[in-house]
């Protein structure tokens, strides 16, 4: 499926400061969006820390946005 490559991954740290590095969608399935990070980053930490996460992404030929 033709998408937008690059997606916001948006976490938060534990009192609440958000971030919102790009990363690059490497498959996009029906449930599943796949993408990889290193361990070390605040995005990989703050997810095993906290697993809620927002994905902001603006795709118009599919006509969707966020998530
Ligand atoms: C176009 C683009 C694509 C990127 N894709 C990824 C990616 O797929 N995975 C990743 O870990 N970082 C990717 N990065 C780097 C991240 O945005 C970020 O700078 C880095 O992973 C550190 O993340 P952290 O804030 O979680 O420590 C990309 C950056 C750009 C500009």
């Amino acid at each position: 499926m033709a998408h937008a490559a690059s997606v916001a991954f948006v976490t938060a740290d534990e009192p609440g400061r958000p971030s919102a590095p790009t990363v690059t969608l490497k498959r996009v399935e029906d449930e599943m969006l796949v993408f990889t990070s290193a361990l070390w980053t605040r995005k990989a930490r703050e997810i095993v820390a906290d697993p809620h996460v927002a994905l902001l992404f603006h795709w118009p030929p599919l006509g969707r946005q966020g998530t």
